[in-house]
């Protein structure tokens, strides 16, 4: 049988660490789109391409060969994982995943993978507009501050300097833009099961959200 489920929400609302549970628990590929838009700004701030300047962007994503192996991206045979997650590249993903060429590009890639494996998948459009038919839809939110602590102790156990207030501004300006953008901005699908994580585990929300699934299987 083939299953999807579709992950949306906020920044650090905890969907990666929970869809990567889920997709051992229910034999899925996990893609995390968030990379793919992370991947397309790490090589952009290489190359000096800005936001506006679309012609190059283009060839920019044209000329990336993006797969998921061991729930790491690999671009072009290289492992970009670690640079992706850079507070350099947090901070400027926003305004490249609101050209909408770019997300042209990066849900059509999306599209093709989910016809081609049964996936888990999160984002801020999965949801909405990549995997509008799927059977399991889940938009998982908390609240800023609680999202800036859990992204903060991440970095710094990853042994990178982060200040809390920088995460937590961070946040809310991104949230303002993957919210308001005019090319498919974050909200809840109206068939999206909604859940608040703020005061419950990571344990405690995927429990929920595997009873729903085992429910309806
Ligand atoms: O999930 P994340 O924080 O790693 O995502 C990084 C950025 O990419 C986020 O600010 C918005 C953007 N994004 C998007 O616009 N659409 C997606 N499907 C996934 C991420």
């Amino acid at each position: 049988m083939k299953i999807s489920i579709a992950i949306d929400g906020p920044a650090g609302a905890g969907k990666s660490t929970i869809a990567k549970i889920l997709s051992d628990k229910f034999n899925l590929m996990y893609i995390n789109t968030g990379f793919m838009y992370r991947a397309v700004t790490l090589f952009a701030l290489k190359n000096n391409v800005q936001p506006n300047d679309i012609e190059s962007l283009c060839k920019l994503i044209n000329s990336l060969d993006m797969k998921f192996i061991n729930n790491r991206l690999i671009v072009n045979d290289v492992d970009v994982t670690n640079e992706i997650i850079l507070p350099e590249i947090s901070k400027n993903v926003s305004n490249y995943a609101a050209v909408p060429e770019v997300r042209e590009k990066l849900v059509d890639l999306q599209k093709k993978i989910s016809k081609k494996y049964n996936v888990i998948m999160d984002g801020r459009d999965i949801g909405t507009v990549v995997l509008k038919d799927a059977p399991f839809k889940f938009y998982l939110n908390a609240s800023p501050e609680e999202r800036a602590k859990r992204r903060f102790n991440e970095l710094i156990n990853k042994g990178i300097k982060v200040e809390y207030n920088n995460i937590l501004d961070d946040i809310i300006k991104r949230d303002y833009i993957d919210t308001h953008r005019k090319t498919n901005p974050l909200y809840k699908a109206s068939d999206a099961i909604e859940i608040d994580s703020s005061n419950l585990t990571i344990e405690q929300v995927v429990n929920k959200i595997y009873h729903i699934i085992n429910s309806k299987l």
